[in-house]
Formats: C-alpha cells, structure tokens, sequence
C-alpha cells in the first residue's frame, strides 16, 4: 500500500466544499469557541451531530469542561469571523456581536442557524478528538434566510 504524502492529501480533500462553523461555549463566565469545518450530522433519531478537534486545540479541554457547545452556522458575510476564531491565542471575541440560546451557549449574530449541543462521547482518532454531540435545541427560530459561507479547496467560497 502506497502512502498518500500530507500535502497531497490535503489537497485532495480540500475538494470537498463544506460550510463553517463555530463551535462555542462558555466557560467561566468566558466565551470560548473555534472554527470548524468538519461538522456533519450523524443521526436523527437521536438527533447527534459531530466535530473533529485537533489534539492540541486550546479551546476545547474549556469547552470539554463545561460539557455543552453551540454550534453557529456561518453566513456568507462572516468571512471575517471564520478567520478570527482560527487564530490560537488572540482575543477572538473582540468586536463579536452575541448572546445566550436557552442552554447558555453562544448564539453569534447572524449566523445561518445555531444548535445547541451537549457532548455525549469522544472518540481519539489520529491527530484529532472525535465529538460527538447530542442536539437539545436550534434556532433562530426563524431559520431560512441567508447564504452560507463556503470553504473549498483552501479558500472561502
Ligand atoms: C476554514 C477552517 C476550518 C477549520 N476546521 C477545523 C476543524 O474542523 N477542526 C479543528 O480542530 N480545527 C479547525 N480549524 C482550525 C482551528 O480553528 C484552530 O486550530 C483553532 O481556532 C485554534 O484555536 P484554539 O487553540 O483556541 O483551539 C479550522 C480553521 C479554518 C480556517
């Protein structure tokens, strides 16, 4: 068997367009949160959905520790955003525009939608962490406009 080179690795599945998110919490009175591409649904029935976290993320070990996150749906707008909550260790809520959903998570203004999760299981896998989240809400409640944010081979879309 052939071993794929990084490089060409990533290359090859940045040809999967996927939206953005921000995986959010708060944690000690503090908002906490990163960019995230690798969001999907997992099932519906219960309705779990999933992320994969980089081992070394800062952000996480906080949003672990408070056991819930919301997940925000980026807008087409929210270039800006993406950016921002990818940067380790800058104050990525300066300017940030938010408030609480029902379970306390961080709704960020304008995004497409926010779901409102807490963590059901992890699993380690390479150099990420699996999460699994079990979805207890979703709003604004009234979802249905706007476009998404896109992010395909390496730019936003
Ligand atoms: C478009 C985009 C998508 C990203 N997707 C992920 C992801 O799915 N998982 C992840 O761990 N990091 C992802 N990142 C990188 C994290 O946002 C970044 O490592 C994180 O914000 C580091 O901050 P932290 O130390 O506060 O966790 C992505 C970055 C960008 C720009």
């Amino acid at each position: 068997m052939t071993a794929i080179d990084p490089r060409a690795f990533r290359d090859t599945v940045g040809h999967y367009a996927a939206g953005i998110t921000i995986i959010a919490s708060v944690h000690c009175d503090e908002p906490v949160g990163f960019t995230c591409q690798s969001f999907y649904s997992v099932s519906l029935d219960p309705p779990l959905v999933s992320f994969s976290v980089k081992h070394d993320s800062t952000s996480y070990p906080r949003i672990r520790e408070t056991g819930r996150f919301a997940v925000n749906v980026l807008a087409r707008p929210q270039q800006e955003l993406s950016s921002q909550f990818s940067r380790s260790g800058a104050d990525k809520w300066a300017g940030v525009r938010w408030s609480r959903t029902p379970k306390r998570n961080p709704a960020i203004d304008d995004c497409l939608v926010w779901l409102d999760c807490t963590i059901e299981d992890e699993h380690p896998a390479g150099d990420h962490l699996i999460v699994i989240g079990r979805v207890e809400g979703a709003g604004p409640p009234e979802r249905g406009g706007g476009e998404p944010l896109l992010y395909f081979r390496g730019g936003y879309r």
